[in-house]
C-alpha cells in the first residue's frame, strides 16, 4: 500500500426515486482510498453497499457530493471521459456484469482491450495470458455459457485484470461458489492486490473475506459505521502461494465453434494454441508465464519469494 489517495468521496449521497417513493440509500459518506489497499465493505442486506460500490467504481452518478480518482473530481467529467478512465483504471467482477453467454471465453475476456482500441493480436495475447491466471486457458474456446459458477468468476477475474487495471472492484465475489472454489478465487483476488499493488475493493457478507482484507468499512442505513484495519492473518495472507490450477483439456470442446469476428478463427487458434503449447512459457511452474510476452502484467513472485 502507498500513501497516495487513489479514490475519495464527499458528502456522497445517493437517492432512488422521487417525492413519496423517495428513498435515500447513502446519507453522506466521507472516504478515502489508498492506492494498493484491499478494502472490505460490509453490512446488512439493503445498508447501502453497492450502491457506494457503484458510485466508487464511476458506474453511477451521485445526487450530491463528490468523487475524486487520483485528486480530480469526477463529477466534473464528461461521460465519454468517465467511461474511458473505468474501462481503463478499472476492473469488475460482479456477478450481474456476466457477460456474452453464447460468445467465447477468450472474446468476453478480451471486450475492454477491445474498448481501449488495442490492435488484434495483442489484445488475443493479453486475454491468453489473464486466462493462465485464473488456470483457464484451456477454456478460451467454449461458451462463457457452459462453465461452472467457479470458472465463470475466474473468467470475470481475468477479464477484469486483462486491461491491468488499478482497482479491482468485486461484489460478493464468492457469493454462491463452494467454500474450497470461494478459497481459490479469494487468492487470485489477494495475490493481485499484493503482489501487483491493484487496489481491491470487495463487498462482501463473508466476515472470513473481510478479515483477510486490510480494512474493512461497515455501511449501516446509507452511513459509514465504522471504518478500521482487518484483521490481518500474516503468515496466511501475505504469503499465501496463488494456486493456479489445471484443467483437463477437453477433447470435445477443442472442436467447439466461437468467433470474435467471422473471419479470425484461425488466428484465434493459432494464437490459443501457440500459447498451451508453449511449454517453456512457464518453467518454474507457478502458473505464470515467465518470458514477458504480456507487457501489462508483470510475473508474479511465488511463495516466500518477497
Ligand atoms: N435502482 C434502485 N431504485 C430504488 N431503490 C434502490 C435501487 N437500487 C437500490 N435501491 C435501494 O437502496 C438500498 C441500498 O441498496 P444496495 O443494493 O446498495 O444494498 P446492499 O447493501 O448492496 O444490499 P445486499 O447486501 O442485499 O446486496 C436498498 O434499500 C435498495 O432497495
Ligand atoms: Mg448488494
Amino acid at each position: 500500500m502507498t500513501n497516495q489517495t487513489l479514490l475519495s468521496t464527499h458528502g456522497l449521497r445517493k437517492s432512488y426515486g422521487k417525492r413519496d417513493a423517495k428513498f435515500e440509500a447513502l446519507r453522506g459518506i466521507n472516504l478515502e482510498i489508498k492506492q494498493g489497499e484491499s478494502v472490505a465493505i460490509v453490512g446488512k442486506s439493503g445498508s447501502g453497499k453497492s450502491t457506494l460500490m457503484h458510485l466508487l467504481a464511476l458506474l453511477d452518478r451521485p445526487t450530491k457530493g463528490e468523487i475524486h480518482l487520483n485528486g480530480e473530481n469526477t463529477s466534473k467529467l464528461r461521460q465519454r471521459k468517465l467511461n474511458h478512465l473505468r474501462n481503463k483504471e478499472f476492473g469488475f467482477v460482479f456477478q450481474s456484469f456476466f457477460m456474452n453467454a453464447n460468445d467465447s471465453v477468450l472474446n468476453n475476456v478480451i471486450l475492454p482491450l477491445k474498448i481501449d482500441g488495442v490492435g488484434r493480436r495483442e489484445r488475443k495475447q493479453r486475454a491468453m495470458h489473464a486466462l493462465k491466471i485464473v488456470g483457464l486457458e484451456t477454456k478460451a474456446k467454449n461458451k462463457a455459457k457452459d462453465l461452472s459458477g467457479g470458472q465463470k468468476q475466474r473468467v470475470c477475474i481475468a477479464r477484469a485484470i486483462v486491461n491491468n487495471p488499478k482497482v479491482i472492484f468485486a461484489d460478493e465475489p464468492t457469493g454462491n461458489l463452494d467454500s474450497a472454489t470461494g478459497a481459490k478465487i479469494e487468492d487470485i483476488l489477494f495475490n493481485l492486490n499484493q503482489e501487483h499493488g491493484i487496489t481491491l475493493i470487495v463487498v462482501t457478507h463473508d466476515q472470513e473475506l473481510a478479515d483477510k482484507c486490510q480494512r474493512q468499512i461497515h455501511i449501516a442505513d446509507g452511513h459509514v459505521a465504522s471504518d478500521k484495519e482487518g484483521a490481518l492473518i500474516e503468515d496466511d495472507k501475505a504469503t499465501r502461494e496463488i494456486e493456479v490450477y489445471e484443467e483437463e483439456p477437453d477433447e470435445e470442446e477443442g472442436d467447439e465453434e466461437y468467433h470474435e469476428d467471422d473471419d479470425d478463427d484461425e488466428e484465434n487458434e493459432e494464437i490459443i494454441d501457440r500459447f498451451l503449447d508453449d511449454e517453456n512459457a512457464d518453467s518454474d511452474g507457478d502458473g505464470f508465464i515467465d518470458n514477458n510476452t504480456q507487457p501489462h502484467i508483470t510475473h508474479v513472485k511465488s511463495k516466500g519469494s518477497k
